[in-house]
């Protein structure tokens, strides 16, 4: 198969940044990035990108109009495409059977009718949102089911880029793994993948498995780095009683090569569009197929999260003379991590939400994130406000609250906050990044996350 035109179906953080890279490296393809939200569409034509992702403005600019292409979804550039990924949204369902747990897969199956209906003569079709093993399977009987002349090839190429290091992620990934059939065509068909991303990987980093491998990577990656998160997590409160500092024991544990350094950041817990899901999908699978201890272990990993996230809010309620009904608390951070404006499943969204029902009066800051954050609440009772410079937050607050660790937050003038804010005056550390002992002689009262607080008579 000659390669010439790409469409990704979904212009979301994946698909927009992913197409965007495969359309710098490879300037011989024709790349088009179609969305049925056609206001994101426009967001992506425009000077302020729908998503923020440092890096990413760079290379849009280099190539939109060029090779790059945001449009509806036409017929037209379906026929026309000889590979199509499909990176729509794949949430929890919050109905019927599996609730809570298993994928949505309304989304990818719409996708695949569209593509049934449109398609001409060859056609590509990789899966780049994470679904659940066997979904391949389920897209194929619905495209194989024409009796016609047309061929359809599913692969699997599941994304692991972070968001915040996505362009690096993407131009120097650790490894692309194409899952195909293990057929003689399933087999052309990821090297016509693979070729593309020769451009700009070394073959040796791509990995050809089976389709199910593949998918099941994927989940499995995710679950193994959160399952580290929660880990460490799951620690903290044994330090803060104990008086060791997990910043410690983090250092100390990833200097053993067997294990590592990344990933063991204690904090308020994880959030971001993935982890959660993809490990109540990996749960949900093995429930499925009768393996519920296994099911529950994976499970585990999630329930340790809600529970660092409550405990914390306890924390704080507690350390204001068990209420905060009426109080004014600044939250710093929003997203669920810095240099990105995502909000998904954040932390701050849990913790706004149960500071609400203790009746807080919350003040949001964020660099990036205030309007997601803004939607995220919508609906909430109670009283909240929005303000992007954090020294404006603080202003007459009884407690700062550090939930994302954005690096303008740790460079802050601590000073001045102190100056503005109701005495006593409270600091919590939801990503132990602050200088404990340093904010305590300013005469804060100090819980960090993993280490004794630090707090005046
Ligand atoms: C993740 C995977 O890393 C990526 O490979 C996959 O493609 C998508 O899911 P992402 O969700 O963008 O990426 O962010 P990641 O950097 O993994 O962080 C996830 C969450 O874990 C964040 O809320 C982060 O704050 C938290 N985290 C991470 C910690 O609390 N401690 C750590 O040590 C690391
Ligand atoms: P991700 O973070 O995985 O990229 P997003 O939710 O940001 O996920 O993006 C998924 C995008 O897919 C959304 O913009 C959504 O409107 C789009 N989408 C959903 N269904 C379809 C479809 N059938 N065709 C094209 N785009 C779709």
């Amino acid at each position: 198969m000659q390669l010439k035109n790409i469409l990704c179906m979904g212009a979301g953080y994946v698909g927009g940044s992913t197409m965007a890279v495969i359309a710098d490296k490879c300037p011989h393809l024709r790349i088009h990035v179609a969305d049925i939200n056609l206001d994101r569409i426009a967001q992506w034509n425009s000077e302020r990108l729908p998503v923020y992702e440092p890096g990413l403005d760079d290379v849009v600019r280099r190539t939109r109009g060029r090779n790059l292409f945001f449009g509806e979804l036409s017929p037209q550039v379906i026929a026309e495409a000889d590979v199509i990924f499909v990176s729509v949204n794949t949430p929890t369902k919050t109905y019927g059977q599996g609730a809570g747990m298993a994928p949505d897969l309304q989304y990818w199956e719409l996708s695949a009718r569209e593509i049934l209906a449109h398609a001409t003569g060859e056609t590509i079709v990789v899966e780049k949102s994470t679904v659940p093993v066997r979904t391949a399977e389920a897209i194929a009987r619905i495209l194989n089911t024409g009796n016609d002349e047309r061929r359809f090839y599913i692969l699997s190429n599941p994304e692991f880029l972070a968001e915040g290091t996505a362009m690096h992620d993407l131009e120097e990934p650790d490894r692309v793994l194409i899952g195909a059939e293990p057929t003689p065509e399933g087999q052309r068909a990821a090297e016509v993948l693979a070729e593309v991303y020769s451009h700009w990987v070394p073959r040796e980093r791509i990995l050809l498995t089976s389709v199910w491998s593949s998918e099941l990577s994927k989940l499995v990656a995710n679950a193994m780095l959160a399952q580290r998160v929660s880990s460490i997590n799951a620690i903290t409160a044994l330090c803060e009683n104990t008086g060791a500092d997990v910043r410690e024991i983090s250092r100390a544990v990833g200097m053993d090569p067997r294990i590592g350094p990344r990933f063991l950041e204690a904090g308020v817990g994880f959030g971001g569009s993935c982890f959660r899901k993809d490990i109540l999908n990996l749960a949900y699978l093995c429930e499925q197929f009768g393996l519920s201890q296994e099911g529950q272990y994976w499970k585990s990993v999630v329930d340790m999260n809600d529970r660092q996230i409550s405990r914390f809010v306890r924390a704080v309620v507690e350390s204001q003379f068990n209420t905060v009904a009426g109080k004014k608390l600044a939250l710093l951070g929003f997203a669920f991590k810095p240099h990105t404006n995502d909000t998904r499943d954040s932390p701050a969204i849990r913790i706004a939400t149960q500071l609400l029902a203790e009746r807080a009066h919350l003040v949001i800051s964020d660099p990036q994130a205030l309007d997601n954050a803004r939607q995220d609440l919508a609906g909430l009772e109670g009283e909240v406000a929005f303000e992007a410079d954090p020294y404006r937050a603080v202003e007459g607050a009884h407690a700062a609250i550090l939930i994302t660790h954005w690096p303008e937050y740790i460079d802050l003038d601590y000073r001045k906050i102190y100056s503005v804010m109701v005495r006593p005056s409270f600091i919590f550390d939801g990503r132990s990044c602050l200088d404990h002992p340093a904010l305590f002689e300013l005469g804060f009262n100090v819980y960090p996350i993993g280490s004794p607080p630090l707090v005046h008579d």
